[in-house]
């Protein structure tokens, strides 16, 4: 998830509707931007959140005592955190799958650097227009494979496979 969303909708990212393991919570923030009072900080897990050499250091401690874990992570050219390198750290700590939480930036940058096996869209009958969708330029139009389709009460969630 990037940070803009936790800045935004300041999400507590637990799994409330079934019982289970809770995924790992990571947010995307290269110049820590991370609040303190996130409810996120309060996650069963801890949150971990990625960052670049090039953040405010001075907030560090801040978010370690509240049981944050920083990534420090390269950034890529835009100055944002390098999601090769993320996927690499992320797999040395034994995750070896990842759903990518949007918003719109965090979900343009996956899709626009290939870095997605494949796509779950929820379509819920609410429309709330506005720019919150993948942006372009996309290298090329996506094309779903082996597409499923469920009516899960009123939304439709449709899965495909982008390799
Ligand atoms: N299920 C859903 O429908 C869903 C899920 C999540 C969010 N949302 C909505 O999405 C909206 C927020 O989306 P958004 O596009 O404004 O922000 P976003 O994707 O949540 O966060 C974008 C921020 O992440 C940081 N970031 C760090 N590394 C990045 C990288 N490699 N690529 C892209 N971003 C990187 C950047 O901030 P720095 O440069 O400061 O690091 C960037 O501005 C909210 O309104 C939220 O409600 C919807």
């Amino acid at each position: 998830m990037g940070v803009d969303t936790v800045l935004g909708d300041d999400p507590r990212l637990t799994v409330r509707l079934v019982e289970g393991p809770q995924p790992q919570p990571i947010v995307l923030d290269s110049s820590l931007r991370f609040p303190t009072r996130a409810r996120l900080l309060a996650h069963p897990r801890g949150v971990w959140i990625a960052t670049t050499p090039q953040r405010d250091t001075d907030r560090d401690r801040a978010l370690e005592v509240r049981g944050a874990r920083l990534l420090v992570l390269g950034a890529d050219e835009a100055g944002r955190v390098d999601l090769r390198a993320l996927l690499a750290a992320l797999h040395r700590e034994g995750i070896a799958s990842l759903m990518v939480e949007g918003g719109a930036r965090v979900l343009t940058s996956f899709l626009q650097q290939g870095l997605a096996d494949a796509v779950v869209v929820t379509v819920c009958p609410y429309y709330l227009g506005g720019p919150r969708a993948p942006e372009a330029p996309l290298p090329q139009p996506l094309r779903l494979r082996e597409t499923v389709c469920q009516v899960l009460g009123e939304d439709v969630v449709i899965w495909g496979r982008l390799k």
